[in-house]
């Protein structure tokens, strides 16, 4: 053998080596690896990576995510609420079809639940983004197209079945999910303490303004790869950048606002493109009851004045009063305090053509009312029971006067402010800000805690950090864009009801 072949040989062999840490195929009976980072399984093309992906140092979840992009962003993952140890954990094809993840003590914490009688042929992950199991006769015995986390890419059908769910960059679950209603629309809810509330489309529009259609019975809605989504009930997304050739994905974001991102390719980075809510402090339930969010100019949240925080770690709690309101004539004297251009949107009546002195007397003769909206040109009264959904935006037209007690000492400063139009802040976590920046990270649910995850709690602030800068300059953006549009022409009545209505309750 001459020097030539040999050198052809090893190159041969290292070729060999390299292709099977970087697959393209997963037969029965092997399995990827935690501890070897290159040991994945990646499309023909190279567009979409799957294997294990660190969470923190120590913590792992099967996952697929795009190969080329500046930050890692995952559009799927197994076993999110189960991450596994970085060492001795894997990822197993079994004959049957089956896919196990399990821990480094063999604890499979994941598996596809797939039972059938034949076998499966491989595990394949696709130019789509989809991974799949293929049994024989080129039968897909399971994809992971049908159990979407909180992405939908292109092509990947929405069904009846399927829901996206929010969730942050360590995948602990928020409380925003995205799927069909028993009207079988394609809907956003806020799901608390067991409840469902829809905040988009606006429960209290009619269906022909929402322009779509209830109770089509085949359910499905499908990014096409011209960047343009239509449901069977006739939502329609379309990308403001629509065309062939761009990589995209429809996400539901932690925040609750679902935002259809489109890839820049020589710089990896990912732009919106379109938007369920292009303010996202209208997004509902943000900044919890009595709490309100302002853009400063990123979006936070403050307390009414006169309440206090009640877990400064999840805004979402909100803010709880620092007095108590008696009831009943005890002589307690109360006090309405201004909050010029914010509103509670939710839990309201209407009173139209009453002047502002009226409205007060309507709310100091109510028990309930915990102070109202004044909208001083329409003369309309919205006294309120319980202060949901607090925004402070100078676009709003109508002002809120809080019920306080006269004995209670309320600083003129605490009163919260949106700046939108105020200098452009820097990325700075460590300045110290008058508001508390809005935790819109959702803590793991209790019920689901356990010592096991500690490990990558820690990780939780500092990622945190990074995740509402990026939303700040989103929304900084959009602000700007919309200050220049909008100066002025708020849509009156119309604009109103759209955002000051009750939440509907969905059970
Ligand atoms: C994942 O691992 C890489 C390399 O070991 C490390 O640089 C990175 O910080 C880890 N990611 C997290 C979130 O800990
Ligand atoms: C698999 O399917 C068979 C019948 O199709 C059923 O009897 C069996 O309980 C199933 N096994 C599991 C683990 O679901
Ligand atoms: C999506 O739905 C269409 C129509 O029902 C179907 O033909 C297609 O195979 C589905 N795609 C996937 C990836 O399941
Ligand atoms: C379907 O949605 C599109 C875009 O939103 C709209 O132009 C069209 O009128 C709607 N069709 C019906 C019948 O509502
Ligand atoms: C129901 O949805 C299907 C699939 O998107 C669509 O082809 C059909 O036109 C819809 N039917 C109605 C009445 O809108
Ligand atoms: C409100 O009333 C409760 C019990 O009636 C009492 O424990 C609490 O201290 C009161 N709070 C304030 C701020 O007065
Ligand atoms: C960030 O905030 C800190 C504390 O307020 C301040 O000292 C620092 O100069 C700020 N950095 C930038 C880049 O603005």
């Amino acid at each position: 053998m001459d020097a030539y072949s040999t050198s052809l040989l090893l190159l041969t062999l290292i070729h060999l080596l390299l292709r099977s840490s970087a697959r393209e195929f997963l037969s029965p009976g092997s399995f990827l690896s935690v501890e070897d980072s290159s040991d994945r399984l990646h499309s023909p093309d190279g567009t979409f990576s799957c294997g294990f992906n660190n969470i923190s140092q120590n913590a792992f979840v099967f996952s697929i995510w795009f190969s080329n992009t500046a930050e890692k962003t995952v559009v799927w993952s197994a076993n999110h609420l189960h991450p596994v140890y970085s060492w001795g954990s894997q990822v197993m094809l079994e004959r049957d079809g089956r896919m196990v993840v399990k821990d480094y003590d063999g604890q499979p914490v994941w598996e596809n639940g797939v039972n059938t009688s034949s076998n499966a042929e491989q595990a394949q992950l696709l130019d789509t983004g989809n991974l799949i199991v293929k049994g024989q006769g080129d039968i897909i015995l399971w994809q992971s197209f049908d159990s979407p986390t909180d992405t939908l890419l292109p092509n990947q059908n929405i069904t009846v079945g399927t829901k996206l769910e929010s969730s942050n960059r360590l995948l602990v679950p928020g409380h925003y999910s995205f799927h069909f209603d028993d009207e079988l629309l394609l809907t956003l809810f806020d799901d608390q303490k067991g409840v469902s509330f829809i905040y988009w489309p606006n429960p209290f529009i009619n269906i022909w303004r929402k322009q779509r259609h209830s109770f089509n019975t085949t359910t499905i809605g499908v990014l096409d790869s011209w960047g343009f989504f239509l449901g069977s009930d006739n939502l329609t997304i379309k990308a403001a950048d629509w065309g062939l050739e761009v990589m995209r994905r429809l996400t539901l974001d932690y925040d609750g606002n679902l935002r259809l991102y489109s890839l820049d390719k020589p710089n990896g980075r990912w732009s919106v493109t379109w938007m369920a809510f292009p303010q996202t402090c209208f997004v509902r339930g943000l900044c919890g009851m009595n709490g309100i969010c302002v853009y400063t100019p990123r979006p936070a949240c403050a307390c009414a004045p006169g309440h206090e925080i009640i877990d400064p770690s999840d805004r979402s709690k909100g803010c709880m009063p620092k007095f108590n309101l008696s009831c009943g004539g005890h002589g307690q004297e109360m006090n309405f305090l201004k909050l010029p251009s914010t509103d509670f949107l939710g839990y309201d009546r209407k009173i139209e053509l009453v002047s502002l002195h009226a409205c007060k007397q309507i709310c100091l003769s109510d028990c309930t009312c915990k102070g109202f909206s004044y909208w001083q040109g329409e003369g309309s009264c919205y006294p309120k029971s319980s202060l949901v959904g607090g925004v402070a935006n100078p676009q709003l037209p109508g002002s809120i006067y809080l019920k306080l007690p006269k004995t209670l000492q309320v600083s003129k400063s605490s009163i919260p402010h949106s700046q939108p139009s105020g200098p452009r802040y820097g990325p700075n976590c460590s300045a110290k800000n008058k508001y508390v920046t809005a935790d819109f990270l959702d803590k793991r649910k209790s019920s689901q805690s356990g010592s096991q995850y500690s490990y990558f709690y820690g990780f939780l602030s500092a990622i945190f950090c990074a995740e509402v800068i990026l939303v700040a300059l989103g929304c900084w953006f959009i602000l700007i864009r919309e200050h220049r549009q909008l100066t002025g022409v708020w849509p009156a009545e119309v604009g109103y009801e759209m955002i000051t209505n009750h939440f509907r309750r969905y059970t």
